[in-house]
């Protein structure tokens, strides 16, 4: 009791309902985001050690690829393997504590995701549409400020946002409609005036994942523009198709977060949105190590030697 007054909050626990299915669809689903976990492992770590261990790869662009798989593997860990504990005992209970914390590395993540890959369309668009000015303007030292930066930013732009979920007064009740704790269902749950808190939450969003998704699409835009002048048509054709994948991984990331996060809830676009969720969370970091690497010539080759030398037991 002592506590509850201390804390001034009455709930020390929530519930996440997850999915509303059936329960025969549990075992099911617990299937499928246990292969979809381990193979978003087993695909991000494989590029780190490549990249890190191959001394062709040390570029900026892979340092860049690399950095995004480390914060993959990172991004998935803070929701799945609760997910997958929540789907194969029940129990949906989570600690006040451990959903705040659940949140803000969660958050923190997404927000740095989306400067590094914003970060990375610049890169690009640097080496494609102004290769003369390429070296000077990415050199080793701008590569690592370019990812402490946005590492730093998206932590401590959500400090502020779990500080402030971290004052507010929870009295039930405490059944979260989501699969992990997220912004929205956690506001929509506290009995106080949570109206600055959205404005907060809002203010965050357009600077976190609009500017950074504006960005990222400029740079898209002049790089398929600088391609479309080519004038050999396989070159053009192999840089478009590797452009126009990445743009659509990119736009499916930020358009899911925007959707999400900047249209109101109503009951009848929960359900809807919690299945956009599973796109950001679980899916991007599973298709982005396919996508942005292992479709690369480059990559393909450390892979190759990597495998070799394994076969005449040199590792
Ligand atoms: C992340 O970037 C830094 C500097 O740019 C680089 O030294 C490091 O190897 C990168 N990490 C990975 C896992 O690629």
């Amino acid at each position: 009791m002592t506590f509850y007054f201390l804390n001034q909050t009455s709930i020390t626990e929530f519930i996440l309902l997850g999915f509303r299915t059936l329960p025969e669809l549990q075992i099911f689903l617990f299937l499928l985001f246990l292969v979809i976990y381990m193979a978003t492992m087993a695909g991000n770590i494989l590029i780190m050690v490549l990249i890190v261990f191959d001394c062709c790869l040390h570029t900026p662009m892979y340092f860049f690829l690399g950095n995004l798989s480390c914060l993959e593997t990172c991004y998935t860990s803070t929701i799945l393997p609760s997910m997958l504990t929540t789907l194969l005992s029940g129990d949906r209970t989570i600690s006040f504590s451990g959903c705040l914390t659940q949140y803000y590395f969660f958050t923190s993540m997404v927000a740095t995701e989306c400067l590094l890959l914003s970060v990375m369309s610049y890169d690009r668009y640097l080496a494609i549409c102004n290769p003369m000015h390429y070296a000077a303007h990415m050199s080793g030292r701008s590569c690592l400020q370019f990812i402490g930066c946005s590492w730093l930013g998206g932590f401590l732009g959500n400090s502020i946002t779990t500080l402030s979920i971290s004052q507010l007064t929870f009295c039930g009740p405490n059944d979260i409609d989501h699969f992990f704790c997220d912004l929205i269902p956690l506001i929509n749950l506290s009995c106080n005036d949570t109206h600055l808190m959205e404005m907060l939450a809002f203010t965050l969003i357009l600077i976190f994942s609009l500017l950074p998704f504006l960005l990222t699409l400029m740079s898209y835009i002049c790089i398929i523009a600088t391609i479309l002048r080519i004038p050999s048509t396989t070159g053009r054709q192999k840089a478009f198709s590797t452009c126009s994948s990445h743009l659509t991984v990119v736009t499916i990331f930020y358009g899911t977060l925007l959707i999400v996060y900047m249209f109101p809830t109503t009951n009848a676009l929960s359900d809807f949105k919690k299945v956009l969720s599973v796109f950001y969370t679980v899916l991007t970091p599973l298709v982005n190590p396919l996508i942005y690497s292992l479709r690369n010539k480059e990559v393909k080759e450390a892979l190759r030697k990597a495998c070799r030398k394994c076969r005449f037991g040199q590792c």
